[in-house]
């Protein structure tokens, strides 16, 4: 924990409790860039970047966020070398197999999304149990988006509606936006408010495409290793200076 975290371990008195965003997804870009720079290998990046979400996950925990979403690993990361999507699995396991106590500690309830069938079974083992052991967990959801992609969420949705359909089970006409989303991954937790990405990228990259509709967007340059509680200080402060108008007039 850096001296700036260790400071800010309540709301900041700058920040309204009352405006805070229910629910805060995170692109955590910049990874291998942030090892790049100091002449490491990607991997030691990935290492780091663990380090900055279990931060931030704590912070929105002590700062009354009721839900925070993760992008772990695209459906498209598959596309990278081998070693690395290796690495990246094995790190995904280890650290949810050491973090799981603590968790439970925080009482933080997690859960995975994704098409998770394609994941090493290993993996797929660990998920499970965490899931089933935090489900009654209350302090904060937690998700994180591994092998994701916003299309195929949507794609296997209209599937599994399409079935019904077929079926006889619904009919068209009450497919409407409550119940597609409660066909996505995301079903139970509150409406995206703020999505911040880190690294400087301008774009969404296939995340949670549904759901970013009326979100905030925050850009930071600053590399997700590095992204820390005074980051997540001024992401916070520049969302509560928005007008959310929600496409009406006042
Ligand atoms: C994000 O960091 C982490 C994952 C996609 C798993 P990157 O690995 O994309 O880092 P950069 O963008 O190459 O710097
Ligand atoms: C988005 O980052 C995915 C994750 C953070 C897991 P990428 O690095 O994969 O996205 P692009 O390639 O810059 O769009
Ligand atoms: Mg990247």
């Amino acid at each position: 924990m850096t001296v700036n975290s260790t400071l800010l371990q309540k709301l900041p008195a700058d920040l309204a409790q009352d405006r805070l965003p229910r629910h805060v997804a995170v692109i955590m870009d910049g990874n291998g860039r942030w090892a790049k720079q100091r002449g490491l290998p990607r991997i030691m990046g990935h290492r780091r970047g663990v380090d900055a979400l279990k931060d931030i996950l704590r912070c929105c925990k002590d700062w009354g966020i009721q839900a925070l979403t993760a992008y772990a690993f695209s459906t498209e990361n598959w596309g990278r070398p081998i070693e690395e999507v290796d690495f990246l699995m094995t790190l995904f396991e280890r650290v949810l197999r050491q973090e799981l106590r603590e968790m439970m500690e925080e009482d933080v309830q997690i859960r995975f999304v994704g098409n998770l069938s394609a994941l090493p079974k290993s993996l797929q083992g660990e998920i499970e149990r965490s899931m089933e052991q935090t489900r009654e967990n209350r302090s904060i959801q937690f998700t994180v988006a591994t092998n994701y992609g916003g299309r195929q969420e949507i794609l296997q949705a209209c599937r599994t509606i399409a079935q019904k359909v077929q079926d006889g089970l619904l009919s068209p006409e009450a497919i409407d936006e409550a119940l597609f989303e409660h066909h996505l991954y995301t079903a139970g937790i509150s409406d995206l408010d703020l999505m911040i990405r880190t690294s400087g990228e301008m774009r969404i990259s296939n995340f949670l495409l549904w759901q970013v509709a009326y979100a905030e967007l925050y850009v930071t340059d600053t590399l997700w290793p590095d992204f820390d509680r005074a980051e997540l200080h001024r992401a916070l402060t520049s969302y509560q200076q928005r007008d959310r108008r929600f496409g009406k007039v006042k």
